[in-house]
């Protein structure tokens, strides 16, 4: 799952369309967690899709990680500013790949 205190326990490396990226990244078998508000363990998102279908705001877009080993695509947490905390697609990921943090 997850480090939900990821924020704490790694650095940002990079932006990627305007959202954080958080390391380590090495690529293309490590890619880190994309996002802040609405984060998404890249290394462990396999590509399921429930988020970007569940998600009621369309936050998530895929985005291509050829050659990364979990899956080939991953779900970027592209819109975050959108997000209005329903925490369904936390609910619904089945690898618990994405960290919500109303804060
Ligand atoms: Fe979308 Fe709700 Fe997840 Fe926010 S918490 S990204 S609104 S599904
Ligand atoms: Fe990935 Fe989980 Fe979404 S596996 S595509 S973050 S539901
Ligand atoms: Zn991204």
């Amino acid at each position: 799952a997850i480090d939900p205190e990821f924020e704490q326990n790694r650095e940002k490396v990079d932006e990627h369309d305007g959202h954080a990226v958080w390391g380590p990244v090495d690529e293309p078998e490590e890619l880190g967690i994309h996002g802040t508000h609405v984060a998404v363990d890249f290394d462990i998102c396999l590509a399921d899709g429930a988020c970007l279908e569940d998600c009621p705001v369309d936050v998530f877009e895929w985005v291509d990680t050829p050659d990364h080993p979990e899956s080939e695509i991953k779900a970027d947490p592209a819109k975050e500013e959108q997000c209005i905390d329903c925490m369904l697609c936390v609910d619904v990921c089945p690898v618990d790949a994405i960290d919500v943090d109303p804060g």
